[in-house]
């Protein structure tokens, strides 16, 4: 049986600095719960505050709420996707969100205990699908997607320098045999890039694996969809906070603020932008986990954390 592994969360101090309720009253939704450490951590903190989490995936979910008993009666768990919750979001509660926290990707129980072929050290089905009813898996990605195809994910999501070397060299093995698991997968990235490329700290595999999670979850469409709905939900004066882990994913957040914020995306404020403007943001620059955090948690190492206001 697997060891059970415990996420850690990142950034938490910066988190609860910069996300901790206003009023003693208050009502947070995390979006993306997982085994639910940000969220111990605020309902111990701040004992008026109202939780509702949320993650697409029930079996993680299952160990949220597993975790989060002792504050049974100051949570709500909602098992689906951040965005087709906020955009129903009065058919599951009344309550008024003031704090929106999304802390996103996937967690160490996905890499090391789903089973699902999240991880390029692991030899298991390869599936990646955070949650069950998404009609195509990575094995169907991999086999049965053209060539082509596999370049754009692997460079417009993973960008992986290589991406057309290897997914030429998956195009060809997976003529004599079909790809089903994590460990064949990793195995054609590594033969397939130069050979110094092989014994990086980073494996090799990293990006693909990333690039094709991504994918199959469709990851960025979901962020895409949420950001607005999330701030049609959010009360006025109520912040919302976002940890990404790559730069796709910054890019997307950084420019929806900006436009919320009324600024240019150039960067150039727009006439009368801050009068007009309905968010204000908290955080001029992404916030980065210290020395000290990536040294204890090296998982943290690329988190971005940005956050802003609605002021009307
Ligand atoms: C990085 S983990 C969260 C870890 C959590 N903050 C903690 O401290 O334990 C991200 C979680 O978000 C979930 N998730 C990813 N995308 C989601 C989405 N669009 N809607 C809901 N949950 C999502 C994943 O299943 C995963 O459990």
């Amino acid at each position: 049986m697997a060891d059970t592994v415990v996420h850690t969360p990142v950034l938490l101090d910066e988190v609860i600095s910069l996300l901790g309720p206003d009023s003693e009253v208050s009502t947070l939704i995390d979006g993306t719960i997982g085994e639910g450490g940000h969220a111990e951590y605020f309902l111990s903190k701040f004992p008026g505050l109202f939780l509702i989490g949320i993650d697409r995936d029930l079996k993680i979910l299952e160990k949220a709420h597993e975790r989060l008993k002792p504050y049974e009666k100051r949570i709500q768990l909602i098992n689906g996707r951040f965005s087709h919750i906020f955009s129903n979001y009065d058919s599951y509660t009344d309550r008024k969100p003031n704090i929106i926290f999304l802390d996103l990707g996937i967690s160490r129980y996905h890499f090391e205990e789903s089973g699902l072929g999240f991880s390029f050290l692991r030899d298991e089905p390869l599936d990646m699908r955070l949650d069950r009813d998404l009609k195509l898996d990575a094995s169907y990605i991999v086999n049965n997607f053209s060539g082509r195809e596999l370049v754009k994910i692997f460079f417009d999501y993973g960008e992986e320098r290589f991406a057309r070397r290897i997914a030429g060299k998956i195009a060809a093995a997976r003529k004599d045999k079909k790809i089903t698991t994590s460990g064949e997968l990793a195995e054609i990235v590594r033969r397939s890039v130069p050979p110094d490329y092989r014994h990086r700290r980073i494996h090799p595999a990293t990006k693909i694996f990333q690039a094709l999670r991504i994918a199959v979850n469709n990851e960025l469409e979901e962020l895409k969809e949420g950001l607005p709905q999330a701030c049609s939900i959010l009360q006025p004066g109520g912040r919302i906070g976002i940890i990404s882990f790559h730069s796709l994913e910054d890019r997307i957040v950084k420019h929806f603020y900006k436009e919320m914020a009324g600024n240019s995306l150039n960067g150039r404020e727009m006439p009368n932008s801050q009068s007009r403007a309905e968010f204000k943001i908290i955080t001029k620059k992404p916030v980065r986990p210290g020395e000290a955090e990536v040294q204890r948690n090296p998982a943290s190492r690329s988190a971005l954390f940005r956050v802003m206001r609605k002021v009307k």
